[in-house]
């Protein structure tokens, strides 16, 4: 079994994911967890993108789990000397990983390599394709601060275009029954989402406000916009945020463009903000993740 999508999960691995992480959130709190559930088992990372938190999360994940962990170093690898994806896959594979852990700028890479490759290959983020396991930690938090996802208003704020974690999300919390709104500026909203409403109209009466970053390093043009305009027009402000819920909840996948599509006040405000609630859940649900998918493995 491989995790490459949301919809590669059936609903009841997606329970018992969420059941699970919110398991390995408490355990993580306690001091000198070191579980042996993954003994004995090798876990590549290869991340060919820039990451801090996915990364690491899933470094610390298995390692939790008692699994030894390899991260291709992809700048000093044969990548550069023009070896191709599936080659590198073959190369991997012959070296008898039990979990491959993949970011690529392409999207649909993880799935080319879950062909080659005769372990599970969970996708850490494929171009602007999907990046389950992050929907699956913002869903974690959702659940960790509301006890429920169902008919809660979640406003989803910003670079819709270019953001993987938008595309898992709208799927995973549509799936767990949340109202979802979605707003961005025109031109960083798909044409496959036409209903997109102004960030005005998303967040009135929002329980969850999550604001993407603007992904500047996958425009071909610039925005062109002018220090400021962009917060003024589609970011979150304190004025914004007012027409939310009162209790509304502030989330974001990070690296936060402060002062771009959030105000940095709120992304630090300890009542609001969700996002190192996120970043602490998503070790979890990546132990989650990998417990589930190298479950046939330990028992084999
Ligand atoms: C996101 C990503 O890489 O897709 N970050 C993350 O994994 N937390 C979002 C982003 O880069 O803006």
């Amino acid at each position: 079994m491989h995790l490459l999508s949301i919809d590669s999960l059936s609903d009841a691995q997606i329970a018992l994911i969420l059941d699970e992480a919110a398991r390995w959130f408490a355990w993580n709190r306690q001091p000198r967890r070191n579980a042996k559930r993954l003994d004995g088992l090798t876990v590549i990372n290869a991340f060919f993108e820039n990451s801090t938190r996915t990364l690491l999360s899933f470094e610390i994940a298995a390692k939790r789990l008692g699994a030894q962990v390899v991260v291709m170093q992809v700048e000093q690898s044969s990548i550069k000397k023009g070896e191709t994806l599936e080659d590198t896959g073959r190369t991997l594979n012959a070296m008898r990983p039990d979990a491959l852990v993949i970011r690529h700028g392409t999207s649909g890479a993880p799935e080319t390599l879950a062909s080659i490759m005769d372990c599970p290959v969970i996708n850490a983020g494929d171009g602007i394709g999907e990046h389950p396991t992050q929907a699956l930690l913002d869903a974690a938090t959702i659940r960790q601060r509301f006890g429920r996802i169902a008919g809660l208003k979640i406003a989803i704020c910003g670079d819709l275009r270019h953001s993987r974690v938008a595309r898992s999300n709208i799927k995973l919390l549509h799936r767990l029954g949340a109202e979802l709104r979605l707003a961005g500026p025109p031109s960083l909203v798909p044409n496959e989402l036409p209903h997109a409403a102004n960030i005005d109209e998303a967040v009135s009466g929002a329980d969850v406000i999550m604001m993407l970053r603007v992904q500047r390093e996958r425009m071909s043009e610039d925005l062109g916009d002018a220090p400021g305009e962009f917060l003024a027009r589609y970011g979150l402000t304190a004025e914004r945020l007012a027409r939310a819920a009162p209790h509304a909840a502030i989330m974001h996948p990070g690296p936060i463009n402060r002062g771009v599509e959030i105000e940095g006040a709120l992304a630090d405000d300890p009542q609001r903000s969700l996002i190192t609630l996120q970043v602490e859940m998503g070790v979890a649900v990546r132990m989650a993740c990998l417990d589930l998918l190298t479950a046939e493995r330990v028992t084999a």
